[in-house]
């Protein structure tokens, strides 16, 4: 008896060790509370597109969906065709390309029925049964309601079909195994379709089928696990993508954006800037451009609800943002530590745009000031912009970064980020040479 309660006891741990380890709480389960189906919930169908909307034609709310779920930003390479496919994923086993998903009969998804498109997209399974891997972030869509993914198939297939064969995937061997991702699947990803939480607002429910069912900010924000999977323990919490630093969203006061109020995230979700706080670049400003810019204000206004409610957690390597301008001459000279080459590359490139004080004379949107990317010490997206720059074609006209990526060698871009960082950030930086390498590489 004593020997069959161990046992039974031993299984238990084994069990609760098992989920809260490696497979870990879902997205939403921090809100606790209880769900319920969409027809029970007394507010207002958190689903589909805003009430402004809602008498639009099939095409018109499918295209407002596709939108908010962001699916041209992966599905196009740039300057190539919208949707057309053939982005590349780099990761460490290999390079994975996004498949044309026009309405193409060959080379896209012309062919596909209701059936084949929502199991591709609440289950990662493609039309002949292949599993899909989750850069495609199907474990988020699995949250859609099936009308909405049939809208996001009737816009797309009102599209002009393109005839565009992406390259094939190089992965190497275990990861070319895509039946692997089956048990990923069984582990990580749901396959159910979001209820809401009966003891939140209408405009909760809404902001989060927004953050995570369309605009999968976790894809982005949540650190992921050994398995690729976003641990929800840390949600939200900051991670790295595409080496770029995209930064705690968390309600945190120093490193998250607890000390943000409603109108700066507003500001820096619909338009890419919020004065004081920075601007968007890198992946974050394709998801304002052609995700966030074109939601509706009630639904910018639901999501920073959302972004409130989810659990403060500190990033210990960062520090509260440095709000004032630096002073108006380089009189300080080059800060101690820092390879003075920086300096001279700032006075003679960057000056004249961001001015000596980090306040710039030419665009609130070029501001240095206050912004993340300067007061995080590992100068990861600071060196990114360097590298590559921004020509964002946004709602408020053209705004132009050049990009410095082929002017500099490794080591003159590592001086001029840690020279940005000293000068403008609350704390110093030492991005090496090899680690810009790094990032060219990724690119
Ligand atoms: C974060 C990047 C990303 C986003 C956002 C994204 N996709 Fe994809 N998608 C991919 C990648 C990468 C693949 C290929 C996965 C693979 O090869 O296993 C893919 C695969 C697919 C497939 C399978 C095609 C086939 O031939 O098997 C479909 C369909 C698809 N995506 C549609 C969409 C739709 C619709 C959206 C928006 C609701 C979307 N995707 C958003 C990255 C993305
Ligand atoms: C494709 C990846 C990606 C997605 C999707 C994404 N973000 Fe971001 N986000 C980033 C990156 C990278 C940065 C840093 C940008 C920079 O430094 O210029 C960032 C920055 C931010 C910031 C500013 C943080 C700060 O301290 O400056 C906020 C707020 C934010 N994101 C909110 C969101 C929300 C809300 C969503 C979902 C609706 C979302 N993001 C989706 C990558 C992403
Ligand atoms: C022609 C004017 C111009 C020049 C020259 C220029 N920049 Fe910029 N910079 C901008 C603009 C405009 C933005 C905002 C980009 C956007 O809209 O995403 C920006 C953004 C940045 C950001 C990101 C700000 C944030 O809040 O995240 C950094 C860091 C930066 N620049 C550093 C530099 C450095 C270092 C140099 C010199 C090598 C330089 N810039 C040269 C115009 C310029």
């Amino acid at each position: 008896m004593l020997i069959r309660t161990g046992i039974l006891a031993v299984i238990v741990i084994v069990v609760v060790a098992f989920f809260w380890f490696v497979v870990g709480p879902g997205p939403l389960d921090f809100a606790g509370g209880k769900t319920v189906a969409i027809a029970a919930y007394s507010g207002a169908n958190p689903t589909g597109v805003p009430v402004e909307f809602a008498k639009d034609d099939l095409v018109t709310r499918g295209r407002y969906l596709t939108q908010a779920a962001d699916c041209q930003a992966c599905h196009t390479t740039e300057g190539g065709l919208p949707f057309a496919g053939g982005r590349a994923f780099k990761t460490p086993f290999g390079t994975l390309y996004s498949p044309n998903i026009t309405p193409d009969r060959e080379t896209g998804i012309g062919t596909w029925t209701d059936a084949d498109l929502l199991q591709a997209i609440h289950q990662g399974i493609s039309r002949d049964g292949t599993r899909l891997y989750p850069a495609f972030p199907y474990a988020a869509y699995t949250y859609l309601a099936d009308a909405d993914v049939l809208a996001i198939k009737a816009y797309l297939f009102s599209l002009p079909a393109v005839h565009n064969a992406p390259p094939a995937n190089s992965l190497a061997f275990p990861y070319n195994q895509r039946w692997l991702m089956a048990i990923w699947s069984f582990l990580y990803n749901p396959d159910q379709r979001f209820q809401p939480n009966a003891e939140r607002s209408p405009e909760w429910n809404r902001g989060a089928y927004l953050a995570e069912a369309l605009g999968h900010c976790g894809d982005c924000h949540t650190p992921r696990n050994r398995l690729q999977a976003l641990d929800n323990h840390r949600k939200f919490a900051g991670t790295v993508v595409q080496g770029w630093r995209a930064y705690n969203i968390t309600g945190d006061q120093d490193t998250g954006v607890g000390a943000w109020n409603n109108a700066e995230l507003t500001s820096y979700l619909s338009t890419g800037h919020a004065t004081g706080r920075g601007t968007a670049s890198g992946p974050m400003a394709e998801a304002v451009d052609l995700s966030l810019a074109h939601l509706s204000a009630t639904d910018h206004a639901a999501i920073v609800a959302y972004l409130r409610s989810v659990p403060a957690i500190p990033s210990p390597d960062l520090p509260a943002p440095k709000a004032e301008p630096a002073p108006a001459a380089p009189k300080l000279g080059t800060p101690a530590g820092i390879d003075s080459r920086g300096q001279k590359l700032f006075a003679g490139a960057c000056a004249g745009c961001h001015d000596w004080t980090g306040v710039s004379p030419l665009s609130p949107l070029a501001t240095l000031t206050g912004g993340r990317a300067v007061n995080d010490p590992s100068a990861a997206n600071v060196a990114q912009i360097i590298l590559l720059g921004a020509l964002r074609q946004t709602i408020q006209g053209v705004s132009i970064m050049p990009a410095f990526g082929s002017a500099y060698s490794d080591v003159e871009i590592a001086a001029l980020a840690n020279y940005v960082v000293a000068r403008f950030g609350a704390k110093p930086s030492a991005i090496t040479a090899e680690e810009i390498a790094e990032l060219r590489r990724m690119q």
